[in-house]
């Protein structure tokens, strides 16, 4: 090969090779904007990503934060649910009693009718008997004791019937002190039995009221019952009895004729007194801090709605272990002396 011909390959070559090199830096040109683009995409993806589990990071915590406010809420209703259900529990039980209650009421009425009728011939018999024997018998004064016993009987009997018969009621002008004698009469053997001595302070013998007798009395008779066991160990069962006058007019120096007379009476016990929680739960029927089988809770619902027929007003003071006073206050006699009540 000539020198001339080797001169014009090389210098061919050399063009071969510029061009190679121009291409090559065409392509690396390429190359590098594609991975400066590359990188732009992959950075606003990297961001969008981050983005998104910010947001799923929010809504777990969120999720968590709502399921264990429902779950405190499912403990919540779950606690409410059982103690309603306790509530339900106790309160079929008392009604159950209510129910033996009512039943043994009816019982004691038709055993105290059957016993009416032999009670009354015992009676005409002693009657008889006193008759035909003399004064200075020595028997004559056994006759007596029965008869005074048979009395008894008969006047507990008769306080029995009445306070099982129902029907309309009837207002009539009763003797506050009467009143009080009779039903004290019917648990003589339980204030005895528990030693309970009873004071009577009535301002007057003469005290009368406008009132359905068997409520009044049946008033009575659950606040001494009351009374009775809040003194398991004894004590005094104080009854009080005054009239006041309900302010009607001002400052009046004589009481106005047409002033509301009142008539308060008080029911006072040393017992065991209420604590203070239970106090505003009295009035609620089936409440009772008695034993199961001893208390049914009606007794105070039953008086608050005797007094309300009545347009009187009950209150209840108490002291715990100091005793219960409760203050019953009804209208003094009407001038229309009777009338039905107000039975709504
Ligand atoms: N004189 C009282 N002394 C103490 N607690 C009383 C008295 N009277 C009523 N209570 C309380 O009020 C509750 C409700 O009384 P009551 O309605 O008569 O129902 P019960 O006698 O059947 O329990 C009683 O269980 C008792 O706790
Ligand atoms: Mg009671």
């Amino acid at each position: 090969m000539s020198a001339s011909n080797l001169r014009r390959e090389l210098e061919q070559a050399r063009g071969t090779i510029r061009l190679m090199q121009d291409e090559l830096e065409e392509t690396n040109r390429g190359l590098v904007a594609l991975t400066v683009e590359l990188e732009k995409r992959v950075e606003a993806r990297t961001a969008e990503l981050r983005l998104t589990q910010e947001e799923l990071e929010k809504t777990n915590s969120e999720l968590l934060h709502l399921t264990l406010e429902l779950e405190d809420r499912v403990a919540e209703r779950t606690a409410q649910l059982q103690s309603k259900n306790e509530e339900v529990k106790t309160m079929s039980q008392q009604l159950w009693q209510a129910a033996k209650l009512a039943t043994m009421g009816e019982l004691a009425a038709s055993i105290a009718h059957e016993l009416n009728n032999p009670l009354a011939t015992v009676s005409l018999r002693i009657e008889s008997l006193l008759e035909l024997c003399s004064p200075v018998d020595p028997q004559h004064h056994t006759l007596l004791i029965i008869q005074q016993e048979v009395e008894r009987m008969a006047s507990l009997i008769a306080n029995l019937l009445q306070f099982s018969r129902r029907g309309t009621s009837r207002v009539s002008t009763l003797n506050l002190a009467d009143e009080i004698e009779k039903t004290l009469e019917l648990i003589q053997y339980l204030l005895r039995d528990h030693n309970i001595q009873v004071v009577q302070e009535l301002a007057s013998n003469d005290l009368f009221i406008s009132a359905d007798r068997q409520k009044l009395r049946q008033l009575f008779l659950n606040l001494f019952t009351n009374a009775s066991d809040a003194m398991p160990q004894g004590g005094t069962l104080t009854i009080r009895g005054m009239i006041t006058q309900a302010a009607l007019s001002g400052a009046a120096a004589e009481p106005r004729a047409d002033a509301l007379s009142m008539v308060v009476i008080e029911i006072a016990d040393t017992g065991i007194g209420i604590a203070a929680e239970n106090l505003p739960r009295l009035g609620e029927a089936f409440f009772t801090t008695k034993p199961v089988g001893k208390g049914t809770g009606l007794g105070l619902a039953i008086c608050h709605r005797i007094v309300q027929e009545h347009k009187g007003s009950l209150d209840i003071l108490s002291e715990v272990n100091h005793g219960t006073t409760i203050r019953v206050v009804l209208p003094v006699r009407s001038e229309a002396g009777g009338g039905f009540l107000d039975e709504s």
